[in-house]
Order: C-alpha cells, then sequence, then structure tokens
C-alpha cells in the first residue's frame, strides 16, 4: 500500500466499529499503542500506554513483548522508539505530524553552533531530529531538564537546545548561563498573556499550570510550571478546583478523565476561535489513519543505522540520570 500523503490513504468501511477493529489488529499483530497526552482523545483512550516524552521514551526502552509499535505522537518520538527499540517496527499514523520545534534546529545548523563552542557540554531537549540527537552529549525532556542540567558542576560550559523558553526557564532556576538556540514551539509561543489575565480576573481561584516552552511573561503568571506530566500530577494532586491550562489542549481530556469534578479551562492563543491551542501536528493522527497504519504496517518509522548508532548514548544517558 503506498503512502503518498504520508499515511495510508485506503477507504474505511463507515460501518465497522473502528475501536474493537484496531484492538483486534492490534492484538493479532502483538503490536502496542502509545500515545503523547496531545493527541485526540479517542487515541489516549484505545492507547496501551499514555504519557509525556519522558515516559514513551522510558516505556519504550523496557518494551520487550511487543513487536510493533504504533507511536501516537509526532515523528521526533517515533525516532526515539526505533533508537530504543531497532528490532521493533515503529510506525506512526501519519509521518507527516512533525514539530515545529525540532524544525527550528535543523541538525547542519546546530552542528556549526556546536563547532563554535567546541568546549561546551551539548544539552537537547528530545523535541529534536535524530540528526541533532547525534550531536549531543545528554538528552533532556521538560520532565526532567532541570534535574539533568544540575548533574552538571555549576560552571560547566554547557549549551542547551533548542527550546529558548525552556533554556531560559531552567537558566532563571538553577542560576545557570547556559547557552541557548533560538528555537521555539509554535504552540506554546502562541499563548496570548493578555487573554489569560482576563481569565484569571473572570476565574480568581483558579491556578494557572504552565508548560515551560512558554514565554517568560506566561511563566511569570504561573502558579505551576512543568511538563505535560507534571501539571497533570499537580491538577490531581491538588486540592484546588478550577485550573487554566497553558499547554496543547489534549492533556485536559486526561485531566477532566481524572477529575471530573474540577473544571479546567484552556488558555487561548492569540489568534483562535475555538479558545484553545492545538498542535496541527499532533492532530494529524486520527483513529482512521490509526486503523490503516495498523492494517498496512505502514507509514513506518525509518532511522539512518549510523546516527541511530550515535543518538543512542544520549538518550540513554537521560533514562539513566533519570
Ligand atoms: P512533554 O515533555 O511535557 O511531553 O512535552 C512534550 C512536547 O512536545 C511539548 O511541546
Amino acid at each position: 500500500m503506498a503512502v503518498e500523503k504520508g499515511y495510508v490513504d485506503a477507504p474505511v468501511d463507515p460501518a465497522i466499529d473502528l475501536k474493537a477493529e484496531i484492538l483486534r489488529i492490534k492484538k493479532e499483530k502483538g503490536a502496542v499503542i502509545m500515545a503523547h497526552y496531545y493527541q485526540p482523545a479517542e487515541i489516549q483512550d484505545i492507547a496501551d500506554y499514555i504519557g509525556d516524552s519522558l515516559a514513551l521514551a522510558q516505556i519504550a526502552a523496557k518494551l520487550d513483548n511487543a513487536r510493533m509499535i504504533v507511536l501516537c505522537g509526532v515523528h521526533f518520538m517515533g525516532e526515539t522508539a526505533k533508537v530504543l527499540c531497532p528490532d521493533k517496527k515503529v510506525l506512526i499514523p501519519d509521518i507527516n505530524a512533525g514539530c515545529s520545534l525540532a524544525d527550528s534546529c535543523p541538525a547542519d545548523k546546530f552542528a556549526e553552533f556546536v563547532a563554535a563552542h567546541p568546549d561546551h557540554t551539548v544539552i537537547s531537549y528530545v523535541n529534536t531530529s535524530i540528526g541533532v540527537k547525534a550531536l549531543t552529549d545528554v538528552l533532556v525532556t521538560s520532565g526532567n531538564a532541570r534535574k539533568i542540567v544540575d548533574t552538571f558542576p555549576a560552571d560547566a560550559k554547557l549549551i542547551f537546545g533548542p527550546d529558548r523558553n525552556l533554556g531560559n526557564y531552567i537558566n532563571s532556576v538553577t542560576g545557570r548561563n547556559m547557552l541557548l538556540w533560538d528555537g521555539a514551539c509554535h504552540v506554546h509561543e502562541e499563548f496570548s498573556v493578555e487573554k489569560i489575565a482576563e481569565l484569571k480576573k473572570q476565574h480568581p481561584q483558579a491556578k494557572v499550570l504552565v508548560h515551560p516552552e512558554c514565554k517568560r511573561p506566561l511563566q511569570l503568571m504561573a502558579d505551576v510550571i512543568g511538563s505535560t506530566a507534571v501539571l497533570l500530577k499537580y491538577a490531581v494532586e491538588s486540592d484546588d478546583t478550577e485550573f487554566i491550562v497553558a499547554t496543547e489542549s489534549g492533556i485536559l481530556h486526561q485531566m477532566q478523565k481524572s477529575c471530573p469534578d474540577k473544571t479546567f479551562i484552556p488558555a487561548p492563543p492569540n489568534d483562535s476561535t475555538c479558545g484553545c491551542n492545538d498542535c496541527r501536528y499532533m492532530k494529524l493522527n486520527t483513529m482512521e489513519k490509526l486503523y490503516n497504519c495498523l492494517k498496512f504496517e505502514q507509514p513506518e518509522i525509518i532511522v539512518d543505522p549510523e546516527l541511530a548508532e550515535k543518538a543512542r548514548r544520549p538518550i540513554e544517558r537521560m533514562l539513566e540520570l533519570s
């Protein structure tokens, strides 16, 4: 089956029970479905594993009883899974599911940046291509960045790429002066500080939950700054009942599911009609594409073996330090 469009464009019989069929094929083929918190709700609900970037990498590293992984997330997450599980087939429902942050850091340009600072240790966020990972000493996610940066001596010379907002945040909480790559995520950069301030006026009790990829002025309004998993945990464990959530809106599904009696208000971006902030890449994956992906075992994540070998070390180092 051809995948010219980046996904299998085969007709799906509208009469079938899509969920039941996905579960049946998955079992038949010894596949596991892993989903990031930003995936559409119905994909989160059908997944064997759901998590933030760190959890998905940790799960992939330990997965030994599956023949195939369907990574419902974006391309770099599939690459990480493939590097960690070279013997498994790694599929993604739509291979066009990229990442604006990873795109903001091309490997050739990053190589020049690294070469210009030869005495620096290179720390990169997992939201990068395999080419950037291969240039990196240790990877981090938003969930472990601070912990990993803290393992280096206070005077260590560090490069941090590619997210300037996460890098600035880590610099501010650790008192460091890491050299930052000037990249950003289109979703997290887009939140409107003014609209969120207005929402806060309307909901004065609401706690403001902010992902560290958001800009500094929004971070300064936050009650909690953290990865998707940290924000979810806080929402579940806190006695507060109302939250304004400044990260991709997919996370609200798990928040609402875990805390049906609490109120979660999606933080609006500058330019929106619906009031919430979706990642256009994450939302390329659909149940129909997931069904066809499992059925035809395409599209598959293929990685260059040499790059994969180089990328494995910084990923494993991250997992050891997490
Ligand atoms: P998490 O590490 O919170 O899963 O962040 C994922 C991400 O891609 C944010 O843009």
